[in-house]
């Protein structure tokens, strides 16, 4: 971990450029990216002859010592985190949710568990009650924390869920601060009846956890979140996407013009339910998340999406659980605790399912797993680039070498590993985080408290003209002919 690094004759990826080049670093910052660098004796040399020299991976959602659903996320901020970095990630964005509906009482508490980080990260705020407070202490959050997005979830009724009118309430909050709002979108109240219906017909097992919320349920939540946050007016960011009828809405949505990202996770694009109906509990329930990972078929499409550029970045919603906490429904699916792992596997499964299949170019893979991300929440070049002036954060990647994943060897704390088994090209060799070496020769070399606090400042950009663009906009949803597109943007790399 010297603070002087040179990357020597790899090839550099930015989202937009490639080229051989030399990479010097100084204090945790790029300094200079042009081919035959000289510098001193007391530079460390790493040799990338051969190799691609990328940003790393920035996961958009994660839940790192998340409490929820009786129990909490064995990944905390520290094993999380190492994980994510072993595996080529050195940033990610968490989920703050709010104690007894307080969002400043929640930071807090995520403030403390963040403490022990050993890579950079920022944070999303779950919003789960509308009121004055709430309301006030959005406008807090985005102006003196650092917060520009905020997670609405139209499921999880009972805990979580909020309804039309506080989503409506709350996108026209995101609206006037320059806030984007976030949706996990299933229709809650739907899926309540669907597991009802499942336990009167006997249906205890994790099967019944796809069976209760089928993709209908996500697509019509995406579907209504798309068209509430049409009619504020404002841009919106669908998590998660995880089935076709979803992701379909959400092309429907940005052909128009609407502003809308789509973010499918490492779980949707690889694996199918035939887990889900293992007949030994232990391996079925360590697939159940949610919304649920769907019949094959529904994988290959969003691929097809996020080539297309339909779908933007992708994710991991990195939630794990042990086999003795999934045992907690053993008896009734509702209780089993919902997420799966990811963080550690998502730049090397992106890379295999993706480029190495020839469905996207190596500079869309810097897009997908880092660059879009950093635009979107506002921090790019700062992060998600490799050029002069920005963070340090890079990876190496041995095209001719091969990753293979188990739970034996991965740095995630959980007992199990929903990638169990798989092997692909394509191997992530070194990380830098901050201009320290800490994953090499398959070791992390970490120390807590090392990672810093990202602010996500709010938008201009991303608003700009949609107040100015208002009445005409509302008098134009009731006209009778396609929107126009002229207050908003298209095209692959906008909203
Ligand atoms: O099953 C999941 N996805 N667990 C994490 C919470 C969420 O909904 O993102
Ligand atoms: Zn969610
Ligand atoms: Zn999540
Ligand atoms: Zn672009």
């Amino acid at each position: 971990s010297s603070t002087k690094l040179l990357i020597k004759g790899g090839t550099v990826v930015n989202a937009h450029h490639q080229e051989v080049a030399d990479v010097y670093v100084e204090d945790g910052i790029i300094f200079a990216v042009k081919p035959n660098l000289k510098v001193g004796d007391d530079v460390k040399v790493i040799d990338a002859t051969g190799k691609f020299v990328m940003p790393g991976g920035i996961d958009p959602h994660t839940h790192l010592a998340m409490e929820f659903m009786g129990t909490e996320s064995v990944d905390d901020f520290f094993s999380g985190q190492a994980a994510a970095l072993a595996g080529g990630t050195t940033m990610h964005i968490d989920f703050v949710i709010p104690v007894n509906g307080s969002l400043i009482a929640g930071l807090e508490a995520y403030e403390e568990k963040a403490k022990k980080s050993c890579m950079d990260y920022g944070f999303h705020m779950a919003i789960t009650k509308f009121d004055d407070i709430v309301s006030r202490d959005m406008e807090i959050v985005v102006k003196e924390k650092g917060i520009n997005s905020f997670k609405f979830f139209l499921a999880y009724k009972g805990a979580l869920m909020v309804n039309d009118e506080l989503l409506l309430e709350g996108l026209k909050r995101c609206k006037s601060l320059g806030a984007l709002a976030m949706v996990h979108a299933e229709n809650g109240d739907a899926v309540f009846e669907g597991q009802k219906r499942m336990i009167q017909l006997g249906i205890t097992g994790p099967e019944g956890h796809a069976l209760s919320r089928p993709p209908v349920l996500e697509g019509e939540a995406t579907a209504r979140a798309i068209r509430l946050a049409g009619f504020v007016n404002t841009p919106l960011y669908v998590v998660h996407v995880m089935s076709i009828d979803a992701m379909e809405e959400i092309a429907k949505a940005r052909k128009s013009g609407q502003r809308v990202v789509g973010e499918p996770v490492v779980s949707g694009l690889v694996l199918d339910d035939s887990g889900l109906w293992d007949s030994d509990f232990a391996t079925a329930s360590k697939y159940v998340m949610s919304p649920p990972i769907r019949a094959s078929g529904h994988g290959k499409a969003l691929q097809g999406a996020l080539s297309n550029g339909v779908l933007q970045l992708v994710g991991t919603d990195h939630c794990a659980f042990n086999s003795t906490q999934k045992a907690f429904g053993i008896d009734d699916f509702r209780k089993i605790p919902n997420g799966v792992n990811g963080i550690e596997e998502r730049m090397h499964l992106v890379w295999d399912t993706m480029v190495e299949s020839g469905q996207i170019s190596i500079t869309d893979f810097v897009r997908v797993t880092s660059t879009e991300c950093a635009r979107i929440f506002n921090i790019y070049p700062r992060k998600g680039a490799i050029i002069a002036g920005s963070d340090a954060d890079i990876i190496i990647l041995n095209p001719n070498s091969s990753f293979e994943i188990n739970a034996r060897s991965h740095h995630s704390r959980t007992d199990t590993n929903v990638y169990e088994g798989r092997r692909g090209k394509g191997k992530i060799e070194v990380t830098i985080a901050g201009g320290r070496v800490v994953w090499e020769n398959n070791e992390v070399k970490v120390v807590p408290g090392s990672g810093k606090y990202i602010e996500t400042p709010p938008y201009n950009y991303l608003f700009s003209g949609i107040d100015k663009a208002d009445a005409s906009y509302l008098s134009s949803l009731n006209a009778p002919v396609k929107r126009s597109e002229s207050t908003t943007s298209s095209g692959r790399h906008s909203y």
